[in-house]
């Protein structure tokens, strides 16, 4: 897909400017918003996504959807995969912590959050990532879970665009690919990515309660089978393992 390219200096956060001005993107395209910092950054659950100026990835790809699809859900996922295989290329090891973390030697490298909008009879999708390049140590220590960048895994300092372009040519690919064949195609490159094996002890987060359980699965939608501490074995299709 074509990508139209808006970058800013400053911005509260990449995804709600996308919300607000998505009706004005060209549906045959990809709108890709980008900013040196964000004021606002956001994470999953309402939290802070921590945005200093200069020295990391805050990107948000925008782009038109089919509504009848039932795996929009996996878009994440796939964006999750695609940083994992460039990070890859630049000799990093990523994990994936379910739903769509990246790790880097067990802390957090990247985060997604994933958003939609709907407008007249498109619906809008608008897939925000940050990527934690070149952030300093003392930074990361400030973050209330571990946090990792690239240049705290590796000591030295990237290009911060460079990295970006690799991973939209990435994304890109794999995006043309999830729209044809589906999360199936994606599947091995996910489990063999993945921090937890089966059996792991996690504590998981549901948007409602903190249970406690072992690593199961991840099922061919995408899902996480865990079987609870009351022995349930139970599927759930969004929440968070924690650190
Ligand atoms: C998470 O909690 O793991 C998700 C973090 C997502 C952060 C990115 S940075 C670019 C985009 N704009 C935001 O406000 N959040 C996302």
């Amino acid at each position: 897909m074509e990508i139209i390219h808006k970058h800013f200096n400053t911005i509260d956060s990449t995804n709600n400017w996308a919300k607000k001005n998505a009706h004005e993107f060209d549906v045959k395209k990809m709108t890709l918003i980008t900013a040196d910092m964000q004021s606002a950054g956001r994470g999953r659950f309402n939290r802070t996504w921590v945005s200093p100026p200069h020295q990391n990835i805050y990107a948000s790809f925008c782009f038109a959807i089919d509504k009848q699809r039932k795996d929009i859900g996996n878009l994440p996922q796939i964006m999750a995969i695609s940083t994992a295989l460039t990070l890859e290329k630049l000799e990093f090891k990523p994990k994936l912590k379910w739903p769509n973390d990246v790790l880097l030697d067990g802390k957090k490298v990247a985060g997604i959050l994933s958003e939609t909008t709907p407008f007249e009879d498109i619906l809008w999708m608008i897939i925000g990532i940050g990527v934690n390049v070149n952030m300093p140590k003392e930074l990361l220590q400030q973050i209330d879970r571990p946090a990792a960048s690239l240049f705290s895994e590796s000591h030295k300092e990237w290009d911060v665009d460079s990295v970006l372009t690799l991973l939209q040519e990435q994304f890109n690919k794999d995006l043309s690919l999830f729209l044809k064949d589906g999360f199936p195609s994606f599947l091995e490159s996910y489990k063999v990515r993945m921090a937890h094996q089966k059996g792991d002890k996690i504590r998981f987060h549901d948007n409602m309660a903190i249970r406690e359980g072992f690593f199961q699965e991840i099922n061919d939608d995408g899902t996480l089978s865990l079987l609870l501490a009351d022995s349930e074995l139970k599927t759930f299709v969004s929440g968070e393992i924690l650190f």
